[in-house]
């Protein structure tokens, strides 16, 4: 495993619509475990691969009950709507409320390349929506109200 960079705001990697992956291979399980390891290391709770200069769909997440890794997720159903205060990896400083759906239910791949279903309320759900959405190349500074910047 190896810790790898953040991309910041402002690199047009963040912006492109990132591409499905084809299979779950041995190089893509190597990049599931960085993406863990980068995500940890700045105790973050989620991180989408774009986040590290890789455009395809793959998402990290640890709400505090252990790491989800989904290749390809898609939202299948939404419930409710919940605004909440977010921030991003991406961007440092900036934290800003953002309107998500309450409850999302999410289908793609685990990292061994099964298909898997994945029912999420509170944080999970709030980090999964802001992942998925980092694969379409949004922020969530496109969505937050009353955004704030650190002034350290
Ligand atoms: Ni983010």
């Amino acid at each position: 495993m190896a810790r790898r960079e953040i991309i910041k705001e402002g690199d047009p990697v963040l912006r492109q619509v990132a591409q499905p992956v084809e299979r779950v291979t041995k190089k893509l399980t190597a990049l599931i475990n960085d993406m863990a390891e980068t995500m940890y290391a700045v105790d973050g709770v989620g991180l989408a691969a774009p986040q590290i200069g890789e455009p395809i769909r793959v998402i990290v997440a640890d709400a505090g009950d252990g790491l989800i890794a989904l290749v390809n997720p898609v939202i299948t159903k939404t419930d409710g709507e919940d605004i909440e205060v977010e921030g991003c990896l991406s961007i440092p400083g900036v934290t800003g409320y953002v309107k998500r759906y309450a409850q999302v239910q999410v289908q793609g791949l685990n990292e061994k390349g099964k298909p898997v279903k994945i029912q999420a309320d509170g944080l999970l759900a709030r980090i999964l929506q802001h992942e998925i959405d980092h694969l379409d190349g949004i922020l969530f500074i496109d969505k937050a109200t009353s955004v704030a910047e650190d002034t350290e």
